[in-house]
């Protein structure tokens, strides 16, 4: 995050079903606790543009599109994203808490898709403008696992659609980068119950918060 910047980001990362939303609830409540003005939001989306381009990407008609399209598009609606809500949420020192952010293409992209990571934060320079979350947590779990609670729950998307075996470099994917950035990604067991994986959350938390 820019130094100039009062106020808090975290993302929540993880496979599909990881449960992040659950406990994107429950965070907001602890921090709203704790006087934050709160900002949840979610990738892709969280804009009326970037849901616009969610839409395109997650729609399960569009077989044909490319890796570098697709990445080009989550880097276009978190660009959105960025200017319209994060960056003026931060300077204002409100708490930011999003559902996937960056971390999200140099997995799915870089890793699961084959564009490597490198060249995944290389395309998204320009839509973060050098904000990053000071801190992400990341929801382990093993992909088979998240893709059966997913496929009780709705309709599959494109990206849901992939083979168990995309899935599963995903959700090894994620273990590698939490391995690369411990300091930044915390890794906790998305198996768990609702609320020892909340306590978790707070553990990791509590030291950003300001008093
Ligand atoms: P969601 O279902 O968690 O809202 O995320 C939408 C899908 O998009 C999910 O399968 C993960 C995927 N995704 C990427 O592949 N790259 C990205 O940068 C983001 C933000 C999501």
């Amino acid at each position: 995050m820019q130094e100039n910047m009062k106020g808090i980001f975290i993302s929540m990362e993880g496979p599909d079903g990881s449960g992040k939303s659950t406990q994107i609830e429950l965070l907001k409540a602890y921090l709203e606790d704790k006087g934050y003005e709160i900002i949840i939001t979610r990738e892709p989306g969280g804009t009326v543009i970037s849901e616009d381009i969610r839409r395109i990407i997650l729609n399960k008609d569009y077989a044909e599109m490319g890796y570098m399209t697709e990445a080009l598009l989550y880097a276009s609606a978190r660009a959105q994203l960025v200017t319209e809500v994060i960056k003026p949420a931060l300077e204002a020192g409100k708490a930011v808490i999003s559902d996937r952010f960056v971390d999200s293409s140099a997995v799915y992209q870089g890793m699961a898709r084959g564009l490597g990571v490198e060249t995944a934060y290389q395309i998204n320079s320009y839509a973060i403008q050098g904000i990053m979350p000071q801190l992400t947590i990341h929801l382990d779990l093993p992909a088979q696992v998240g893709i059966s609670r997913k496929k009780n729950q709705a309709e599959l998307d494109r990206m849901e659609l992939e083979a168990i075996d995309f899935h599963e470099r995903v959700a090894e994917g994620y273990r590698k980068l939490a391995s690369l950035d411990p300091d930044r990604i915390k890794t906790i067991d998305a198996t768990m119950s609702i609320d020892d994986i909340h306590g978790k959350i707070v553990d990791y938390v509590e030291p950003l918060v300001k008093k």
